[in-house]
């Protein structure tokens, strides 16, 4: 029967190769100790150089292949290896692998000394060769170097199930599962056997059944049948149900293998008028994600990857997500399965096609992409071209016929920047980068492609309107409207299936893009997956949780000539009440004019005085408006360049009320202006069906306290090392972020843990944050201290 051990730990890293290494009598002793996910170099934050990982290393590792593993059948699975791996057993060249993306396999059968160690070494090239996708261009990311993924040994017996692919399918009165795989009989040859299958769900078994099989003595043997399955929980965005199939084969009543795949029982289709998951129309409101984080790039084991896919189901509540540019970790597609968020996952590219060698990997990786994930209900969408690529016919004919032949069930898309492509694929993926701010928020269509195809924004904003953490607070709103203004485009358009921006969070890249620092600064979070105002827009429109962030900090000297003429409450409430100094000011309800089509248009607040003149100054209605209008036109325009007519509706009022000019000062200082008041504050209450569902307070508070968060406490040693994030904000006597705090942070880690990244950090926006690996189980202590606040201690625990 077949066995797994992990094999990340014990491996032995050396920043550079020699012939030597591949010998078992080399002494690695004087190499690093290290545990997969590996990074070839850890990298600063920003300001490095970009082929500091460009380099070739090795790793080795001793195996020891015990005697009884004779007669079975071994292999060595590589999740992933960045960039071009060449594999030695003993010395041997045992598999080459072109590409950091898709998961390689070596068989070791044959190759091992039985009963004694082995040696296993690496040597792994991370430049840019460009024979191999996505290299040969330029690139708008980086992608790291190292063995970055987990590896796993596998043991089965002489014959086993090497393939298993289902696919559900619905019929008029239930659901049917066809099941296709393959055999292994190469060293066997077993002749008549069955197969059993059981399929597993929250309940427990739902059908088993024995399928007997003839085997003809061929190395490779096909299988497939179909099974009614009939009523069965369907796997949806907001309950994704799971099953779990499993295969035994078995002769002569003896199991000689088995192996299981999480399945779900789902349709799924783009069509001309939109996208519908189990029939029901859904808009899919997505983002792009890179798989990087800061000083480790890509190395980061699965709790990581699980936590961003929460992060975007939870946190920033979308239910697509594009994995740009590349398959990702299989640890991420799996949590999005548990989640029920939709995937659309690519092949990796970027922009440019390569020679014959390069579209030749890029085939294989299409292969290696379905393979590995077709058994995943949340994907939905193959991307089987090179992200904004031209046409290229007949590559792109050809990337489509084996997609669709390794999973006909799945529809493709092929992400392009340019109207009128030729379409080889289902549906019309556009990167659609039209909105300036002041514009359209997305291109017709029947604008960008003639075919009436079903149709899907990819990407928008990114690029258009880099925002960092830090920027001024008009800044960071701007970018959040620009974001629900796509939205609220792609909501009102039949045609539009959804738009996925760009991107989830701030990423590393070359020098050719960004901010000159290496980073581009265009996630609605930052490297750290700390939020901007965006993050608060994108929440907002899911109904998952309450949201009600209102987009600033109240501090009117933050904006230009202190003009805070309108406020925006990013919120799924019904209705938002503000209150001055606790005084009742007024009840804001969503902006469905300015923004008719999204779930939840913000709530903008425009009118900061409400009822205060009526109550407290006795003004009639009409007065009080008046008034407040004037008062509008002063914040908009100035009090020295103030239209006529506003100049002479105050006269109006001055004459009605009897008021000085010195009156009318006073009163605009007292109910607008706030400066040199005792400290202004303002509260606001988010309503939801009549009830107070959400609150904060508002405006300049003194600083009050340095938090350290940590994203979990217990962090668990299982196939390798674990990682928590802790997040550090500097917050107000009120609560709210330091937005602009750049206090300098210094962090110990010590026991069974240690710290990812640099001793000492500043916040930048006010917060930042940082990772604790595990190595070994026991107590972690996270001391963090500032000159400020002093020390704090966290303590997790390692399991
Ligand atoms: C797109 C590209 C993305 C990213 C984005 C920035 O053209 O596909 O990878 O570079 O621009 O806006």
């Amino acid at each position: 029967m077949r066995t797994i051990a992990h094999l990340n730990d014990n491996w032995r890293y050396a920043p550079d190769f020699k012939e030597e290494y591949l010998s078992s009598a080399f002494d690695d002793a004087a190499f690093e100790s290290v545990r997969l996910p590996h990074a070839n170099v850890e990298l600063a934050y920003n300001n490095f150089d970009e082929r500091a990982f460009q380099f070739t290393c090795c790793y080795r590792r001793e195996l020891f292949v015990a005697g009884e593993a004779r007669g079975q059948r071994m292999f060595l699975h590589f999740e992933g290896a960045m960039a071009c791996a060449k594999v030695y057993i003993n010395g041997e060249l045992s598999a080459e692998h072109l590409g950091g993306y898709t998961p390689f396999t070596v068989e070791l059968t044959g190759r091992v000394h039985y009963g004694e160690k082995n040696l296993v070494a690496v040597e792994l090239d991370a430049a840019e060769r460009p024979d191999v996708p996505p290299f040969g261009g330029v690139i708008d990311y980086l992608t790291y170097g190292g063995l970055y993924r987990e590896v796993w040994l596998e043991q089965t017996g002489p014959a086993f199930i090497s393939d298993l692919y289902a696919r559900p399918t619905r019929e008029r009165d239930g659901w049917r599962l066809e099941v296709a795989g393959m055999i292994d009989n190469a060293a066997k040859k077993i002749g008549a056997c069955a197969v059993q299958l059981t399929l597993g769900g929250r309940e427990g078994t739902v059908l088993s059944r024995d399928m007997p099989l003839a085997l003809s003595g061929k190395a490779q043997q096909g299988f497939s049948f179909a099974l009614d399955v009939g009523k069965i929980d369907v796997w949806d965005v907001d309950d994704p149900a799971l099953y779990a199939l499993t295969l035994r084969l078995v002769e002569n009543g003896e199991a000689l293998d088995e192996t299981s795949r999480r399945i779900g029982f789902r349709t799924a289709r783009f069509e001309a008028d939109g996208f519908r998951l189990n029939d029901r129309k859904l808009k899919l409101r997505g983002l792009n994600r890179h798989q990087s984080y800061p000083y480790v790039g890509y190395a980061m084991p699965k709790s990581a990857q699980y936590r961003d896919a929460e992060i975007l189901k939870y946190e920033l509540g979308v239910n697509i997500v594009r994995t740009s540019h590349y398959p990702q970790s299989k640890h991420f597609l799996e949590r999005c399965d548990e989640l029920g968020l939709l995937v659309f996952e690519e092949i990796p590219g970027w922009q440019h096609i390569g020679g014959t060698t390069w579209k030749k990997v890029a085939l294989n990786n299409v292969e290696e992409m379905i393979v590995r994930d077709r058994n995943h209900p949340s994907i939905v969408l193959w991307g089987v071209r090179i992200n904004e690529s031209q046409d290229d016919d007949d590559f792109y004919k050809e990337t489509n016929a084996r997609a669709h032949s390794l999973d006909p069930t799945r529809q493709t898309g092929g992400v392009r920047n340019f109207e009128f492509s030729h379409l080889f694929e289902d549906v019309y993926t556009y990167n659609d980068f039209l909105h300036q701010g002041n514009n359209a928020a997305l291109s017709r269509p029947e604008k960008v492609t003639k075919t009436g195809a079903p149709y899907l924004v990819t990407e928008h904003n990114g690029h258009m309107f880099p925002t960092k953490k830090f920027d001024c607070e008009e800044k960071r709103v701007e970018h959040a409207l620009r974001h629900l203004r796509v939205l609220n485009a792609a909501y009102g358009s039949e045609r539009i299936s959804g738009a996925i921006g760009w991107c989830m969070a701030d990423y590393n890249t070359h020098k050719d893009f960004g901010n000159g620092d290496l980073v581009c600064y265009h996630g609605v979070l930052d490297m750290f997956r700390l939020p901007k105002e965006a993050a608060a827009a994108y929440a907002s429109q899911g109904d998952g949780r309450v949201v009600m962030e209102v987009a600033s900090g109240m501090n009117r000297g933050e904006r230009d000539a202190s003009r805070l003429e309108r406020l925006y409450v990013f919120t799924n409430c019904d209705c938002v009440k503000m209150y001055r100094n606790d005084e009742f000011i007024g009840v804001y309800y969503p902006d469905c004019k300015g923004f008719p089509h999204l779930p939840h248009p913000p709530v903008v607040i425009s009118d900061f005085v409400g009822g205060l003149l009526e109550r407290n100054e006795g003004m009639s209605h009409s007065d009080a408006e008046r008034v407040k209008r004037v008062f509008a036109a002063v914040v908009k325009y100035g009090d020295k360049s103030l239209p006529l007519r506003y100049q002479l509706e105050m006269g109006i009022a001055m004459l009605k009320r009897r008021m000085s000019y010195k009156d009318a000062v006073d009163l605009f200082f007292r109910y607008v202006a706030d400066w040199g008041c005792e400290s202004v504050t303002y509260a606001f209450e988010g309503y939801k069906d009549g009830h107070l569902v959400a609150s904060c307070r508002k405006g300049p508070a003194p600083s009050c306290a340095l938090e350290a968060l940590p994203d979990r406490t217990e962090l668990r040693e299982e196939e390798t090392y674990d990682v928590c994030r802790v997040a550090l904000r500097h917050i107000d006597a009120l609560g709210n972020p330091m937005t602009y705090s750049c206090e300098t942070v210094a962090i110990d880690v010590s026991g069974a843990g240690e710290r990812i990244g640099p001793r000492t950090v500043t916040l930048a926006g006010g917060s930042t944050a940082f990772w604790v690996k595990t190595k070994g189980k026991g107590s972690i202590s996270v001391k963090v201290t500032s000159e400020r606040f002093g020390e704090q201690t966290l303590t997790l625990a390692s399991v």
